[in-house]
């Protein structure tokens, strides 16, 4: 077992976006090699934690809607045939199992005092479109794994609290364009509304839950929520999506906080025509208005200074903090009627929009909306803004961080012999559970190593190295609690 190291890597990683727009050429480390016979490896529990933990992620890889790529959204068949499957292998590893309402499945394992408050440990089943095969997925299997060790050497009695693990139905918000459905039902801050939300084929959230016989209420969904004073904390394991471990060459890294975000619609309606008679000065295009409204996002992202100015709401510190975090996206565009020889009478794109200060990020919402109407007015096409997701930045729990810290240490000092480097601190660009979870307790999360920090992409790869590494932190973490 090798890993590539730099020294001095015990840095807090304020500045990720910084980092990963910079760092990203670094070679990736060779794949390491693990001596298998000795007794000391054979007791980091390999066969568990790392073959049979990337066994299942290639088995749960595979179970998709898609022919050829991998796409499992809200309530879709390939959901409810992937949580079949977790579902096995959760009563392998000994836990008790239900799905609730919303289609989150849940195991539990009681420990020595049921009714002690509950680690919870989660991440998310759904996916996006053509996706890899570690995002959400590796923090559910890695926490049935570990659990699975306890089972297998007769500890899991001895958990001096209930662990549940949940593996939640919709994190990426692909179908329903809200994300966290699952969480935020479980965290009590789902509104009620969100049953009444459609997706592209006019199908409800309740509807979609209703075709797989889950019938679900709003009094059912308010029901969801967890007391509070019921839980001790949530955990949440998650691939980094991001070049940076790979960069100092450290498998494992604990996330500090993660970047607050806003979804949007922007829908641009102009006058549909033909592309061959309407001449250039009298056309009303849509298509051309979003153009110009998706380069001026671009443009406002790269250099929000050029935008807002210091005072008011936008003090320096916020200023900076959005020159070094902001990143925004537009991912889905359509037209109507979407034909080479008509000028499309609507255009309809999305607009994902990150940064680590949530005051910041209200001023550029606040902005590139008003900018947007002047374009359109100027253009003479309507433009309707509609807001389908916010959530605000999150600050993982000191405590619980520096425990997971403590986990993360140990396992690859297990697995390396004695390390000299401290586990690296980076944010989170990326939406996780935990942002949901936040709401009702105290949260921390880990992430893992991956290649080239390719996510949301079928080259998205974690090394089976470090898979392993993922689960014997989790196991070190659960024996924390013992
Ligand atoms: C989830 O992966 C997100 O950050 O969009
Ligand atoms: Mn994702
Ligand atoms: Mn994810």
């Amino acid at each position: 077992m090798t890993f590539t190291r730099i020294s001095h890597f015990s840095l807090f990683f304020s500045s990720f976006f910084f980092l990963s727009s910079t760092l990203s050429s670094h070679l990736y480390p060779a794949s390491a090699t693990t001596p298998e016979k000795d007794g000391k490896t054979r007791s980091l529990y390999s066969e568990i934690l790392r073959d049979e933990a990337v066994a299942r992620l290639n088995d749960l890889g595979k179970v998709s809607d898609a022919d050829g790529y991998l796409e499992r959204t809200f309530m879709s068949p390939a959901s409810v045939r992937a949580g079949f499957l977790i579902r096995e292998w959760m009563e392998d590893a000994g836990l008790r199992t239900w799905v609730d309402s919303m289609g989150n499945l849940h195991g539990r394992v009681e420990g020595m005092n049921a009714s002690a408050q509950a680690l919870l440990i989660g991440s998310h089943l759904d996916t996006v479109v053509d996706a890899g095969m570690f995002d959400g997925s590796l923090g559910i299997i890695s926490a049935i794994s570990a659990l699975k060790v306890l089972k297998s050497i007769g500890k899991l009695g001895e958990l001096k609290r209930p662990v549940e693990v949940i593996a939640f139905s919709d994190e990426e918000g692909v179908r329903f364009q809200s994300t966290f459905l699952g969480s935020a039902a479980v965290a009590g801050i789902l509104p009620v509304t969100a049953l009444k939300i459609s997706d592209k084929s006019g199908v409800t959230v309740q509807d979609a839950l209703k075709g797989n016989s889950i019938e679900i209420t709003e009094d059912s969904l308010l029901g969801l929520k967890y007391d509070p004073a019921s839980i001790w904390g949530y955990f949440e394991l998650h691939i980094e999506q991001g070049p940076v471990l790979e960069w100092v060459g450290f498998p494992l890294a604990v996330v500090k906080g993660i970047a607050g975000q806003t979804r949007m619609k922007v829908t641009v309606r102009g006058s549909q025509g033909h592309a061959g008679t309407v001449p250039m000065s009298m056309r009303r295009d849509p298509m051309a208005a979003a153009a110009e409204l998706i380069v001026l996002l671009e443009s406002l992202c790269k250099h929000p200074r050029d935008f807002l100015s210091s005072g008011g709401n936008c003090n320096e510190q916020t200023l900076e903090s959005l020159s070094t975090s902001l990143v925004c996206t537009v991912g889905e565009i359509s037209t109507w009627p979407s034909a080479s020889n008509v000028i499309p009478g609507q255009v309809t794109f999305t607009v994902d929009l990150r940064a680590i200060d949530d005051v910041g990020r209200e001023a550029v919402v606040y902005e590139l909306s008003n900018q947007m109407y002047k374009i359109c007015d100027r253009r003479s096409v309507s433009c309707i803004i509609e807001r389908k997701h916010d959530a605000n930045a999150v600050i993982c729990d000191q405590e619980l961080s520096s425990r997971l810290k403590s986990a993360a240490y140990s396992a690859v000092n297990k697995m390396v012999g004695q390390i000299h480097e401290e586990v690296p601190v980076l944010m989170s660009g990326a939406g996780h559970d935990a942002m949901a979870i936040s709401h009702l307790t105290k949260v921390g999360m880990l992430f893992v190593r991956c290649r080239g920090g390719i996510s949301h992409s079928p080259e998205e790869h974690v090394l089976e190295d470090d898979v392993w590494a993922a689960g014997l932190a989790v196991l070190a973490f659960l024996e924390s609690h013992m």
